[in-house]
């Protein structure tokens, strides 16, 4: 086990999803789904499950309602062994939602954001932050609160002698309006997938967009679904395909698993190549199971499906 640790700084939310449900929503009707699940949501919440169930040490720091929704995120994160000390609790704001209305392979979402709209740079332990290795943001467009101070927030983790990365994740109302010529000179790891990627950069295709972000980035580790992922530095550009695997549920999460593996190996002072090596095989491990953390169990387990992974035995 590693003994670096990580601060994963983002959103939080619970997941209420609806499955075979009779026909879509109408004004004035009542429909009936045959299933549902009520489980932790978020992209941030799940980089830190699975993150810390691959043996790294693992806090978050993020904002909840002071309600039942958020008492079921603490207890679900405390579950994963996710410090949960530099979680707040809002009297003012709700715990954050999504209701996701499962139909075959689309879904529609509706969110209420609630408290995570307001969590800001104040809200960092900036006097514990020494304790940590790293720190990892998610989810920049959902969280306006952060949103003035987005330079500053990694500019200060550098200062205090932390390796930093940031997953930029999709922007609900398509503008892209994130500060990348300042912001990306401080994160080490930039992790988007293709689609944020073009979006961000304006060009429409992946080499334009790649020759535009690392002009100002570090390492760029990009991933590119089922096409697997691509590491671009000023010295290095290295793409690795993906590990297919025949137990295929879907891919809710698969970037955050991704992020996960890059991240421990990058903790552990693997080689880039090795980072995403093993990032294909946390993202391949992630799509056998339905949703974001379901394929995480306890660390033996984890280790033998990835071995099965890698051997093409999944
Ligand atoms: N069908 C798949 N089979 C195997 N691995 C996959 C599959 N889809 C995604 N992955 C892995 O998960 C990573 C992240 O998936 P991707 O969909 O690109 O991210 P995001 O969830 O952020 O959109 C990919 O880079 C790849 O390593
Ligand atoms: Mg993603």
């Amino acid at each position: 086990m590693s003994s670096k640790k990580i601060l994963v700084v983002g959103e939080l939310n619970i997941d209420l999803i609806l499955n075979d449900i009779h026909g879509f929503p109408e004004i004035g009707a009542e429909k009936l789904a045959e299933n549902m699940e009520f489980t932790l949501g978020s992209s941030s919440a799940i980089l830190a499950s699975n993150i810390s169930a691959l043996g790294i040490s693992t806090s978050f720091c993020g904002l909840l309602g002071e309600d039942n929704f958020g008492e079921f995120i603490l207890e679900e994160l405390r579950n994963k062994n996710v410090d949960t000390r530099f979680v707040s609790l809002s009297k003012e704001h709700k715990t954050g939602i999504t209701v996701v209305m499962n139909y075959d392979q689309d879904r529609a979402n509706v969110t209420f954001c609630g408290a995570m709209n307001e969590l800001t740079i104040n809200h960092i332990p900036w006097k514990n932050i020494t304790e940590f290795d790293h720190l990892h943001f998610s989810s920049y467009f959902l969280q306006p609160g952060m949103q003035p101070n987005i330079v500053n927030l990694f500019k200060k983790a550098k200062e205090a002698g932390l390796s930093t990365s940031l997953d930029l994740q999709v922007d609900p109302i398509n503008k892209w309006d994130f500060d990348y010529k300042n912001c990306l000179p401080f994160v080490d790891i930039f992790l988007p997938n293709e689609n944020e990627l073009l979006n961000l950069s304006g060009k429409n295709n992946l080499e334009d967009a790649i020759e535009t972000i690392k002009n100002y980035s570090n390492t760029l580790a990009l991933k590119l679904g089922d096409k697997g992922g691509r590491i671009v530095t000023d010295s290095e550009d290295i793409l690795i395909k993906p590990y297919l695997n025949k137990a295929y549920k879907d891919a809710i999460g698969a970037g955050d698993s991704f992020n996960a593996g890059f991240l421990k190996k990058f903790l552990e002072g693997a080689t880039l190549k090795e980072c995403l090596d093993f990032a294909n095989l946390t993202g391949s491990l992630n799509t056998t199971a339905a949703g974001g953390t379901g394929a995480f169990g306890d660390a033996k387990e984890i280790e033998i499906k990835i071995q099965e992974i890698r051997n093409n035995k999944l």
